[in-house]
């Protein structure tokens, strides 16, 4: 014991373990020797023998733990960090995958030859529905619910409100720039909506817009058929039909094959098998007049999308809601 309690180092324990419990050691020739013992002596010697061997290694657990712990406290001062222990882990947080999806976005139409821009979500309905050739009592602006800022018109009678689409921003770049243009608007929209599997109050939309002597809908099919290709690749399919948007004429929309049951119908896709992610037409004669654009000149395409429910088609998610429901479990995935 005496000796135990002198050894204050890993080599002085392991030199004492070897004397005392080694192969060399006595406790271990007293152990060997037993065969050689009457069977009375062999018990009593047997029982001894090992109950000591027990407190020695008893005795070596507790040295080597106390030399493990003193090691690392050794050189600290009272108080001081010990700067040798693990530290807490951090968490790391990553982009959301509706970020992503928008800087994607923006990598795919700049490569194509469109320009960046971003515009205010807090609009004056002049851009948002009059300039856009929905003036007021027009019908088409029921179906955009719209959230109205509770603040006193301008002078000139203008009233607030939060975006209900990106659209604005056509007319606030043909304001400032002339064409040739080709411009992408990401960015926030609100709508006063009930939310569903496919629908959002607060969500993403990229507009496009492009201006030039004899653009043609064949430029927008085109350009909407690469961006498609390049997102969700050469085979799903996609389908364009006649739709109205007072700001353009003729007017399509987009849809992109349902990516949870490719076709066949789902709770997703509203059982019809396709799932309509954008809307889009040549730019209306009006607007580019408002834009202060000749249209006998000029002539454009534009295209308003819903960013939430590409990832859905790209990956099969079921429900827009959980890009929004900040349940980790599902972000982490992206
Ligand atoms: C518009 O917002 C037009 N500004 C699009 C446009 C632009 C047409 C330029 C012509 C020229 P719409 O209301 O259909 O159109 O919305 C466009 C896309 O936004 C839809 O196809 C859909 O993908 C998405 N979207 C619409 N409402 C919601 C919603 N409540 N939640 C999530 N996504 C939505």
């Amino acid at each position: 014991m005496a000796a135990m309690d002198a050894i204050t180092s890993r080599e002085e324990l392991d030199a004492w373990r070897i004397k005392y419990l080694g192969k060399k050691s006595a406790i271990l020739a007293i152990l060997k020797g037993l065969g050689s013992l009457p069977v009375e002596e062999r018990k009593v010697a047997g029982a001894g023998a090992n109950s000591l061997k027990n407190e020695l290694e008893a005795l070596l657990k507790e040295k080597e733990a106390s030399l493990a712990g003193g090691q690392a406290g050794q050189d600290k001062a009272p108080g001081a960090v010990d700067i040798t222990l693990p530290g807490k882990p951090v968490d790391l947080g990553h982009i959301h995958p509706i970020t992503q999806v928008l800087y994607e976005l923006g990598e795919i139409f700049t490569s194509m030859g469109f320009e960046v821009v971003e515009g205010p979500e807090v609009e004056w309905d002049y851009y948002n529905f009059e300039a856009l050739n929905i003036p007021k009592e027009h019908p088409a602006r029921d179906s955009m619910q719209t959230f109205w800022v509770d603040a006193p018109p301008a002078e000139d009678g203008r009233e607030m409100l939060l975006r209900t689409h990106t659209s604005p921003m056509q007319i606030r770049v043909m304001e400032k720039q002339k064409p040739p243009l080709r411009i992408v608007v990401p960015g926030r929209v609100f709508r006063y909506e009930a939310t569903d599997a496919t629908h959002l109050h607060m969500f993403h939309q990229i507009e496009g817009l492009a201006i030039d002597k004899g653009i043609t809908m064949a430029d927008l099919k085109g350009s909407l058929y690469e961006f498609s290709r390049r997102f969700f690749g050469p085979d799903r399919r996609v389908r364009f039909r006649c739709d109205f948007f007072p700001f353009v004429e003729p007017g399509v929309e987009m849809a992109v094959e349902c990516a949870v049951c490719h076709g066949s119908g789902c709770r997703l896709c509203s059982q019809s098998g396709w799932i309509e992610i954008l809307g889009a037409g040549m730019v209306h004669p009006r607007v580019l007049e408002a834009g202060g654009i000749d249209p006998e000149e000029y002539s454009g395409f534009a295209f308003g999308m819903g960013i939430e429910r590409i990832p859905l088609l790209r990956y099969g998610i079921d429900d827009i809601r959980l890009f929004y429901s900040n349940d980790l479990r599902f972000l982490r995935q992206f």
